[in-house]
């Protein structure tokens, strides 16, 4: 059993919350909200004001996931009674351990993520504060990039270290998730998915998030 997370990055903005009541119709578990800055990464998404604009649309809670520079200065500003969890990049914090702190004192769970680039080792420290780790598996900033292949075995070795630890941290894949490769994220221990393209570009929203859910059979 894993939990999709749509990330609204690719859906119809003119019409979020339409697009949000859908998957939560088709049984998606999670509202994924791309936040990028166009410093830590080349694009600019949008703010907590877009975000807190879906509080009420659903009853699907927010997955925050910030790709900015300073996190802590606008962490505050995405909490909300929806919000389960916020997540901020190990690149762009020079104080992990404090900012993971700063997350949890509102409550909600604290998440970290690695870019393809970044080795899994720089998070040894921090793995028995995290609620979640959010394995990249496209260089962040843009919808619809192709999954990069290793990123499975850092699934796998990322789910070997926390059951050598005894920790329990769930384990997160976001960037290129299709059909095809669902089934072989879920089989290497990813327990949250995220996807964009393939639940909101093309297609039915109802039939890809089935599809998905049933692990692309
Ligand atoms: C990438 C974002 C992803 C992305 C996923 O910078 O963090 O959440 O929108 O989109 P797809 O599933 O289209 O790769
Ligand atoms: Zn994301």
């Amino acid at each position: 059993m894993f939990k999709l997370a749509p990330s609204i990055l690719a859906a119809d903005f003119s019409k979020l919350g339409e697009e949000v009541s859908g998957i939560e119709k088709a049984g998606a578990h999670l509202i994924h909200i791309d936040v990028m800055d166009g410093h830590f990464v080349p694009n600019i998404s949008f703010g907590a004001s877009v975000m807190k604009s879906l509080c009420g649309k659903s009853t699907l809670p927010f997955d925050v996931h910030l790709m900015i520079e300073n996190p802590d200065k606008y962490i505050e500003d995405f909490i909300t009674d929806a919000t389960e969890y916020i997540t901020v990049h190990q690149e762009a914090c020079p104080n992990i351990h404090r900012t993971i702190r700063y997350i949890k004192s509102f409550g909600v769970k604290a998440g970290v993520s690695v870019n393809p680039g970044t080795s899994l080792s720089v998070l040894d420290s921090i793995l028995n504060e995290v609620d979640l780790v959010l394995i990249m598996s496209v260089n962040p900033g843009f919808g619809g990039q192709s999954f990069i292949e290793f990123s499975l075995d850092k699934i796998r070795h990322l789910a070997e270290i926390r059951n050598s630890r005894g920790l329990n941290f769930e384990i997160e894949v976001d960037g290129g998730v299709t059909i095809h490769n669902v089934d072989s994220l879920v089989d290497a221990g990813a327990e949250i998915i995220v996807a964009g393209n393939s639940v909101f570009a093309g297609g039915n929203i109802n039939e890809n998030v089935r599809q998905l859910l049933n692990r692309g059979r």
